[in-house]
């Protein structure tokens, strides 16, 4: 690799680091042509120096990226330095992997720009740890929304329990009164009834609060980023199915929402999508955002599956109703209390063979407010 000419032991110095480094490091004229190419470039890019040396830079940029060196050309003729960026550059082999690049000027002796020095780290591990975090974090929801559930439910079973086994009681001893003919005791065993019903309903009051109150912290959150992780979140659970997603969401816009929860909602819905369009020929997802009045967006999730019988559609958000084998049948009441409690709302629709359709809507955050 060239190095500016400067003091001998320097220069001996800074070549034994471009050797060792473990960064690809290469250096480049101003045209974009490559000057030097250390061993760490051999390594990452599998172009040997030889073969290199005199070959524009582009060869190592996946056909989608090539725009971008003539971007980092015009700022290093401007003398600017391109801080480190994440991007994708392509191995000798065709993998294309992800990178950081960082691009500086070097001056000659006389000062003038002669090229620039570019250092390129492989970003592959990093990708593949953040990747299983996300895949850990995506377990870790459904985990919680199972055990969650399962605390839900045995609550509700016993405070429940309670006053139903003592309607019941009531009730038979209205019948055994009736034969008596005992009105007075009979109007007291109902005012029971009445009671013990008074107290189921507030079960259900506190079991709604509970689920309303339940960690909701709404912020202003950009809806495109809150889709496309969810997106992500849901493609690193369904490794190995083949299927795809296509989002149209306005850049910019921004929603009230708990972010984790309304992920939650789309990872329902999508993990949904996935299972009915399994072993179909088209398997495509499409997320869509419109304004829905003044005040609410409305998200569209449409998939290509068999889409919903009328006998599923009146059934849809009921807890514990599944047509899959290993269904729990939350997903969609758990989905339907999210978004209520964002004060929005969620349903459904069929497009016969075309697929089904969820809707949702999420209050639009003050000062971005999609046009209608
Ligand atoms: N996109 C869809 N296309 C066709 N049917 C669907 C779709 N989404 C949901 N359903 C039907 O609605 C039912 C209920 O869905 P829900 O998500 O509530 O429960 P589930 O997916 O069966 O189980 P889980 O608790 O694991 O989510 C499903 O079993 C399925 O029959
Ligand atoms: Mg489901």
């Amino acid at each position: 690799m060239q190095v500016p000419p400067t003091h001998s032991t320097e220069q001996a110095w800074l070549a034994a680091i471009v050797a060792h480094s473990e960064d690809a490091i290469i250096a480049k004229n101003l045209e974009g042509v490559v000057t030097g190419w250390n061993a760490a470039a051999e390594r990452l890019f599998g172009h040997s120096s030889a073969e290199m040396l005199g070959r524009p830079l582009t060869v190592i940029f996946p056909a989608n990226r090539l725009h971008e060196e003539t971007v980092i050309l015009e700022r290093i003729a401007r003398g600017e330095r391109v801080e480190p960026y994440d991007t994708e550059r392509q191995h000798k082999n065709g993998r294309i992997f992800p990178v950081s690049v960082t691009v500086s000027p070097i001056r000659g002796a006389d000062g003038n720009l002669v090229g620039a020095s570019n250092i390129t780290r492989d970003l592959t591990e990093r990708e593949a740890h953040e990747r299983r975090v996300r895949e850990l974090q995506s377990e870790l929801v459904h985990v919680q929304r199972l055990s969650e559930l399962g605390q839900f439910v045995s609550a509700l079973v016993h405070e429940v329990n309670q006053p139903l086994t003592a309607i019941t009681n009531y009730l038979n001893a209205c019948r055994r009164l009736a034969a008596t003919g005992n009105l007075p005791a009979i109007v007291t065993a109902l005012e029971r009834v009445g009671d013990q019903t008074q107290r189921m309903r507030d079960v259900v009051q506190r079991i709604r609060d509970f689920v309303k109150k339940r960690d909701i912290e709404l912020r202003a959150e950009n809806l495109a980023e809150v889709v496309s992780e969810a997106v992500e979140l849901t493609r690193d659970s369904a490794r190995g199915e083949d299927f795809n997603v296509t989002t149209d969401v306005q850049p910019g816009l921004r929603v009230e929402v708990d972010r984790v929860q309304v992920q939650q909602v789309l990872f329902n819905i999508l993990r949904n999508g996935i299972e009915a369009m399994q072993g179909r020929p088209k398997r495509e997802i499409s997320i869509a955002v419109q304004p829905s009045d003044s005040e609410m967006v409305q998200v569209s999730v449409a998939d290509s599956g068999p889409g919903l019988s009328d006998e599923v559609q009146q059934r849809l958000f009921q807890p514990f109703v599944t047509t899959k084998p290993n269904g729990m049948g939350v997903g969609l009441s758990v989905c339907r209390t999210i978004i209520e409690a964002h004060g929005g709302r969620l349903w459904a629709e069929s497009a016969g063979q075309e697929g089904a359709v969820f809707r949702f809507t999420l209050k639009a955050s003050g000062q971005t407010r999609p046009s209608a």
